[in-house]
């Protein structure tokens, strides 16, 4: 049967989003699995009615895509998806939900304060922040409590920069998270579950060619040097990938997701966020993680299509 994937919409990650798109469905025809690409518009509610495909493979990165909206509207026209039901998404999406619910399940996580825009105005800038420095010390990241792509994100290793950097993050999000900022290696871990349980991927290593791992680091070929699997102790790889299969399962994820931490100094993977709607371009890490696994990302996509109809 077809196989709709849904993508771009009216994120920020709008681009990302096509392109992860894309290149499944050409993966899924390449194979010979009928796969249509829909960028998600008002177009879109109406054509499902019209000609209902057999399964919905979700590609939408960022909010009203990650955050369980769309799959809502899934479940009211009774169409299987590929990927977490609502409310999972829900918890998983919100970064300060996310962290907490990990947290609770023995993750390490980096310490962090989240607060709305409004506390900024309330109690002044410069006090908030002042007590923000004092207690998580610095450098420090801001980031919009939920997004992606790196949209929003700063690190900053002066107070004297921690307004403009929230300034950046309230541009996507009403509430911001300021963390400790650790140094170490940023890992991803892609977790997918086509039947037989959540199985964890190789670590990949992310090593920028320059500053952070930012937008332009992410999505331009050859800026990021990439390692699968990281160059880390056996022992650490085993704990991250503990770590991606416990955030899967304690944040009730389905079928595929990913889990981004930082191996500190002490080898300790600490929890970052988890994507419901992992990256599939060609720079981006689940796939990369499946590949380093000898898996085929067209026959493992199919098979995740084809288990959401059962
Ligand atoms: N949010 C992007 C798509 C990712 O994490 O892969
Ligand atoms: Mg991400």
């Amino acid at each position: 049967g077809r196989v709709l994937i849904l993508a771009g919409g009216l994120s920020p990650e709008r681009e990302v989003s096509l392109r992860s798109g894309g290149r499944l469905r050409d993966a899924l025809t390449g194979i010979g699995v009928e796969a249509e690409l829909a960028d998600v518009d008002a177009a879109t509610l109406p054509a499902l009615a019209a000609d209902p495909p057999q399964v919905v493979f979700p590609v939408l990165h960022g909010i009203s895509g990650e955050d369980g909206t769309i799959r809502e509207v899934l479940d009211l026209y009774g169409l299987p998806y590929v990927g977490a039901v609502p409310p999972a998404c829900r918890v998983a999406f919100d970064k300060a939900t996310a962290k907490a619910a990990v947290a609770a399940a023995g993750i390490a996580t980096p310490e962090a304060v989240t607060l709305p825009r409004e506390a900024f105005h309330d109690l002044g800038a410069s006090t908030l922040i002042e007590r923000i420095v004092a207690r998580l010390g610095l450098p420090l990241v801001v980031k919009p409590r939920a997004g992606g792509s790196a949209f929003g994100v700063s690190r900053v290793g002066d107070a004297g920069e921690v307004a403009e950097a929230l300034m950046g993050c309230f541009g996507y999000h009403d509430w911001a998270i300021v963390e400790r900022a650790v140094d170490g290696v940023e890992i991803a871990v892609g977790v997918v579950d086509t039947g037989e349980g959540p199985v964890a991927l190789p670590a990949v290593e992310i090593e920028p060619r320059a500053g952070d791992y930012d937008y332009a680091a992410r999505y331009t070929a050859g800026a990021t040097n990439f390692y699968t699997p990281a160059r880390l102790d056996e022992a650490i790889l085993r704990a991250a990938a503990r770590t991606a299969i416990t955030a899967h399962q304690v944040l009730g994820l389905r079928d595929l997701s990913r889990t981004d931490m930082i191996v500190g100094a002490d080898g300790i993977p600490r929890f970052l966020e988890v994507n419901v709607a992992p990256g599939l371009t060609e720079t981006s890490t689940w796939p990369m993680g499946l590949q380093a696994a000898g898996l085929d990302l067209a026959v493992v996509c199919r098979d995740l299509a084809a288990r959401a109809q059962r």
